[in-house]
């Protein structure tokens, strides 16, 4: 269905946030009618000099109705809340399938990093049918990502990660806005999600230069800030070693279990004696102050990388190192309009 009052459904939890939508509207339409009705009908039959039977209720009506559509009613709430909850925790938990993409945002604009480094300034290009994760941060204040047809909305927020998937089911391009007011451009920190053919996708990611290293710059960093000291395989030092851990589940000294994501890894670098993992002591000083969020994605990415191992390039790519460069100004794109193909990271001054 698609019109003016109707947006497209473009992924496939589209679909069934929009089931969701048309059953509430239908059931509260005809509640509605329903006590519209009984209103009217009891108003008529009821009104003065009426000659209407009254006086007490016979007593089926006042006892065994009463307690029959008080819990009807209250089992057809039960059963909206648990279906609406249950369909938006589904979509909380991305397919392991799903390709990794990384957004920053930025008054105003999205800058955008697919797996093989290949960047974009306010587009995304996906690929159909394939589930698509993304993982967003902010470089300043909170923004917003929101993606109508395909009814998804994430806030993107400095300091920290957030995680949204979406799998597209239909080719084109679509809306991306900003729904966080951020500042005096918030209104023009739009973008737009294309869709290709995966055919089309395969060859589009070919075509694009691709992106600094994020994962090399992490492992000069690893050694220049002193981790590889502690951390580096033939370090004397009793400290976790980081080839393939990364996404795997550690037990940490407090009892508790936790997946090593990027997340995890942040707090470590930062709050080193939060979440001690058992069986090390607590020695690593924290480097909130010396690395900047930046080092701390590039890092990141590298100990992604050692996970990755034999999968080549697969994990090379992380989010964007959000401090690098001069400030840029948004473009300003509208949705539609056709980006230059060698529109760089910085725009022009
Ligand atoms: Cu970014 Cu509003």
């Amino acid at each position: 269905m698609s019109s003016e009052l109707f947006l497209a459904a473009a992924s496939t939890q589209a679909g069934s946030t929009d089931r969701i939508f048309f059953v509430l509207v239908a059931l509260a339409g005809l509640i509605i009618l329903f006590v519209t009705a009984l209103v009217t009908i009891f108003a008529i039959r009821f009104r003065r000099g009426s000659r209407a039977k009254r006086g007490e209720l016979p007593r089926i009506i006042s006892r065994e109705f009463e307690l029959g559509w008080t819990a009807a009613t209250l089992f057809v709430f039960l059963f909206l809340f648990w279906w609406a909850g249950s369909t938006q925790l589904s979509a909380l938990v991305p397919p392991k399938s799903a390709l990794e993409m990384h957004v920053v945002a930025k008054q105003w604009m999205w800058k955008t990093q697919h797996a093989n480094g290949a960047r974009e300034i306010n587009e995304l290009h996906v690929p159909i049918d394939t589930p698509v994760r993304l993982v967003m941060t902010s470089q300043d204040v909170i923004h917003s990502f929101f993606i109508p047809a395909f009814r998804l909305k994430k806030d993107v927020l400095p300091g920290r990660y957030t995680e949204t998937w979406f799998t597209p089911t239909k080719l084109g391009a679509f809306h991306l806005f900003c729904a966080e007011y951020c500042g005096t451009n918030h209104s023009r920190m739009l973008g737009r999600i294309v869709v290709m053919t995966q055919s089309d996708y395969t060859r589009w990611l070919a075509a694009q230069p691709e992106g600094d290293d994020l994962a090399r710059s992490g492992a000069a960093l690893f050694v220049a800030a002193g981790c590889a000291g502690c951390h580096a395989p033939s370090s004397r030092v009793h400290a976790p070693r980081f080839a393939g851990i990364y996404g795997r589940e550690a037990q940490l000294a407090s009892g508790k279990r936790t997946v090593v994501d990027d997340a995890y890894i942040r707090n470590s670098i930062l709050q080193p004696r939060r979440d001690i993992v058992a069986g090390y002591e607590p020695i690593m000083p924290s480097f909130a102050g010396i690395l900047s969020d930046g080092d701390v994605m590039a890092l990141t990415s590298y100990i992604r990388s050692l996970a990755a191992g034999a999968t080549g390039r697969k994990g090379a790519a992380g989010t964007p190192n959000v401090l690098s460069g001069t400030p840029e100004r948004s473009l300003a794109v509208s949705p539609g309009d056709v980006l230059p193909r060698d529109r760089s990271e910085r725009a022009p001054q």
